[in-house]
Parts: C-alpha cells; sequence; structure tokens
C-alpha cells in the first residue's frame, strides 16, 4: 500500500478505530498524491516570478481563452444552460465533435467510429474506460514519461499493473521499447491495456510519422498473434503540434486494424480549446475489425452511459452549449490557430535556448516537438531540490517529474522570458549542486 493511504489510515484509525473498518478495500488504498497538484500549489504561493509548473497556457498572466467562447454567456437560451443534459451529452455536440474528428484525422473512416459520449473531461474519460476494461492485475503499458494520475486512476482504483518503458531510444521514440514490453505482459496474461498519450505530458514529444506508423504495424502484429490489445489514446494535448510529428491520433492508425485491437479514444475540450474548467470530454470507440462493429459500439455507448448514470449522472450543460457553440462558430479555427501561433513561437526559441552546448555540463533537453511542456535531463543533483531552489530563491515555479527529470510548461511563459528562466535553471543546479557537496 503507498505510505500516504498508511498515513491517512493511522490518522483514521486515530481519530476513530470503528471508522477505519467501515472503509471499502478502495477506501483504505485511496491516497492524494503529492505529485503536481502539490507543486503547482506552492508554486502558485512561491512562484512570483514564473510559474512554468502549469499543466494550462498563459498570457499576460492570464489564461489563454478564445473570445468566441469568452464572448458568449448571455447568448443562450435557458434551456441550453439551466436544464439536465442527456446522460450521454447534448447529441447535437457529440455529432459535431465527432465531425470535428473526422476532420482532424482523414485516415478515419466514419462508420468504424462510435458517436462520441460527453465525459466531465478527459479524466473522467480515463476513469470510464478504467472501470470499463481493467481488472487487477491486468497490464497497462505506457511509456515511463506518463501523467502520474493514471496511476490512481488505474493502479489504486482498479488494480492495474502499470510496466514501463523507455520513452526516448535516443532522439527517437522507443518504438521497438513499447513492443517489447507489451509482447513481454501479453505473454503473461493474454490481454494488455495500452495507454498512449501523444503530445506527451511530461515530455511534450509525439511520434514522427515513421515512428506512428511502426507503432501500429508493430501492435497489429502482437495483436493478429491472439493477444487482445485495448489500445487507449489520451489526446489531451491534440493539436498543440509544431515540428516533425504525426499530426493526426494514433487511435486513426489502430482503428479496425486487427480482430484483437479494440481502441478507444479520449479527448477533451480542455486543452483544445483552452477551457480547463469547463469540464468537456469525450469518448470514442472503434471496434476490431471483423466485429459486428453495429452492435458492439451501441452496446459498448449502453455500459458508458449506465457507468455516468451511476455515478455523475450527467456532465455539465451550460460547458456544452459553449463548447458547442464555439464548434460552429467561423471564427474558432483562427482563434486557436491563433493561439497555437504563439505557443509554437515559444516551442521554437525554447528549443534554440536548450539546444545551446552552453547549459550541456548541468541539464540535457529530452526531445520535445509539440504540447504544453519539454523535460529536462538534470547532472549530478536530485531534481527536488532544484525545484526547490528555483522556487524559494527565485520565485519560479517547475515540476520535478521524478529525481531526474524537471518539466517545464513553456506553455506558462512569456517567449521573452525563456532565456532568462533556463538561465535561471542552469544557475540553480548549479548552486544546488555546491551546496550538496559542501554538506557531503
Ligand atoms: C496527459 C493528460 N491527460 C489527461 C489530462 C486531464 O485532462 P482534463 O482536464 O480534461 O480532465 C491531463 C491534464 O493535465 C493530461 O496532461
Amino acid at each position: 500500500m503507498n505510505p500516504l493511504a498508511i498515513e491517512l489510515n493511522d490518522a483514521i484509525h486515530c481519530a476513530s478505530e470503528s471508522a477505519l473498518k467501515m472503509l471499502s478495500k478502495l477506501g483504505l488504498e485511496l491516497y492524494m498524491p503529492k505529485g503536481i497538484i502539490t507543486q503547482a500549489a506552492q508554486a502558485k504561493q512561491k512562484a512570483y516570478k514564473y510559474n512554468a509548473t502549469l499543466g494550462i497556457a498563459t498570457r499576460g498572466g492570464k489564461p489563454f481563452y478564445l473570445p468566441c467562447i469568452y464572448n458568449c454567456i448571455d447568448a443562450f437560451p435557458p434551456e441550453d444552460l439551466f436544464s439536465y443534459a442527456p446522460t450521454k451529452g447534448v447529441e447535437e455536440l457529440r455529432e459535431a465533435w465527432k465531425e470535428k474528428i473526422l476532420r482532424d484525422n482523414p485516415s478515419l473512416q466514419a462508420d468504424l467510429i462510435s458517436l462520441p459520449i460527453v465525459t466531465n473531461a478527459l479524466t473522467h474519460g480515463l476513469s470510464i474506460t478504467a472501470d470499463l476494461f481493467c481488472n487487477e492485475g491486468d497490464y497497462l503499458v505506457t511509456p515511463n514519461k506518463f501523467w502520474g494520475n493514471y496511476r490512481l486512476i488505474f493502479s489504486v482504483r482498479r488494480g492495474a499493473n502499470i510496466s514501463t518503458f523507455n520513452t526516448f531510444d535516443g532522439v527517437n521514440f522507443n518504438v521497438n521499447g513499447l513492443l517489447e514490453k507489451v509482447e513481454e505482459c501479453g505473454k503473461l496474461k493474454g490481454k494488455v491495456i495500452v495507454l498512449l498519450n501523444f503530445p506527451n505530458n511530461p515530455a511534450g514529444y509525439t511520434p514522427t510519422e515513421q515512428e506512428a506508423l511502426d507503432l501500429a504495424q508493430g501492435l497489429k502484429k502482437i495483436a493478429d498473434s491472439g493477444v487482445q490489445l485495448v489500445c487507449i489514446t489520451d489526446d489531451a494535448y491534440f493539436g498543440m503540434f509544431y515540428s516533425n510529428c504525426f499530426r493526426q491520433s494514433i487511435f486513426s492508425l489502430l482503428s479496425g486494424i486487427s480482430p484483437n485491437i479494440l481502441s478507444v479514444k479520449l479527448d477533451a475540450a480542455t486543452k483544445e480549446m483552452f477551457v480547463w474548467g469547463f469540464r468537456v470530454g469525450f469518448i470514442t470507440f472503434s471496434a476490431p475489425s471483423g466485429a459486428k462493429g453495429d452492435i458492439l459500439l451501441h452496446a459498448l455507448e449502453k455500459k458508458v452511459e449506465g457507468l455516468i448514470r451511476g455515478t455523475i449522472s450527467n456532465c455539465s450543460h451550460p460547458s456544452q452549449s459553449m463548447v458547442l457553440r464555439a464548434l460552429k462558430h467561423p471564427s474558432l479555427t483562427d482563434e486557436i490557430n491563433e493561439n497555437v501561433a504563439i505557443l509554437t513561437r515559444r516551442a521554437a526559441k525554447t528549443k534554440e535556448i536548450v539546444s545551446h552546448p552552453k547549459y550541456r555540463d548541468r541539464f540535457i533537453p529530452y526531445p520535445f516537438n509539440s504540447g504544453y511542456f519539454l523535460c529536462i535531463k538534470i547532472e549530478g543533483v536530485d531534481a527536488e531540490d532544484v525545484r526547490l531552489r528555483l522556487l524559494d530563491r527565485y520565485g519560479i515555479g517547475v515540476i520535478a517529474a521524478s529525481s531526474t527529470d524537471l518539466r517545464i510548461a513553456f506553455s506558462s511563459v512569456e517567449e521573452e522570458n525563456l532565456e532568462d528562466l533556463f538561465n535561471t535553471i542552469y544557475n540553480a543546479i548549479g548552486e544546488t549542486r555546491e551546496i550538496s557537496q559542501t554538506k557531503q
């Protein structure tokens, strides 16, 4: 059991022995990780200079937003705001999101995929998918750079074994590492859940077209040999593509390619439309090849509907109405492109800065080409110590993603401040090293 869960259980035991006995197995195992949320809360208090912990994008200290969404609150009739939304979401929104998926992913065939079901944003979609497909002891394969919340969703709540491989093989995505891990887990269990998140959090990486094709073909081969694969794509940062990457969802390559691959696309308006607090996401299924697609997709849709009904009943109606209005708005694409152009310039500037050899004795950037973040590998000192130094001495917030890696959200730092940010990180690493050497 996680030590944080033990700590909480001890506290409950101290407070009331009988309350502890009332907790379920899951209740006993639950805890709140001291990960990104805790580090970001510290940064909110102390990072007066740059707060590069955030999973959002900011400009002039305010979140990015699209005027076509911001300017519309009184444009709705009461029935689009105040009444319950249907359990599976507003029908017109589901249709509009499906059209968007097909537009964004020209390789996808419309009749192979379900109508998206509305979720309370992507986290909820992940949780529903875990409830549907993950049993205790199942293997979940994902790159070793992954969003920490997968642990709570798949491991703590559902008892999955999270099995990782090195995300990178030099400057490339480690396709062979992924396939070897899936094969290994397939031999142990016969069924594997593969969770792919591109653009990746925390690494800010999306495979190149060739890597994506190799990955899909490799998974097909394993599935065709008899291993059942549930392939989940977490497309949270879809559309934030900057250089040399496959610009469709990997879902489009995994859809209908094997009788043993069932694909689940999870996406959300959250980041794609800069509406982090709205909580609008979607689950879309693609049937295995040779399946009676209509029957299967309808039955899965009903199961998801049951899960939503039995947990949150339905999702926010005003948020769905606003997202739908934006999807139909003539300025949407231009407004999104404007924000993505800012992020593209920040990514290019970041790349130019961190590629400079002058930083090489203290940190090395991992490959990045998309999303909100990049990771740097720190040499000779613990990343958590550097994070605290940056926060306490310089008012700069970043995330210690592991003992060696810092995650930096260039999405939340203005282009003109990026050089200063990396120079300060460089200095903080040097100072932290000196402090740790004098302590020894
Ligand atoms: C990879 C990844 N997946 C899912 C989410 C959750 O998205 P949402 O806010 O839509 O639940 C995040 C948010 O940070 C993320 O980084």
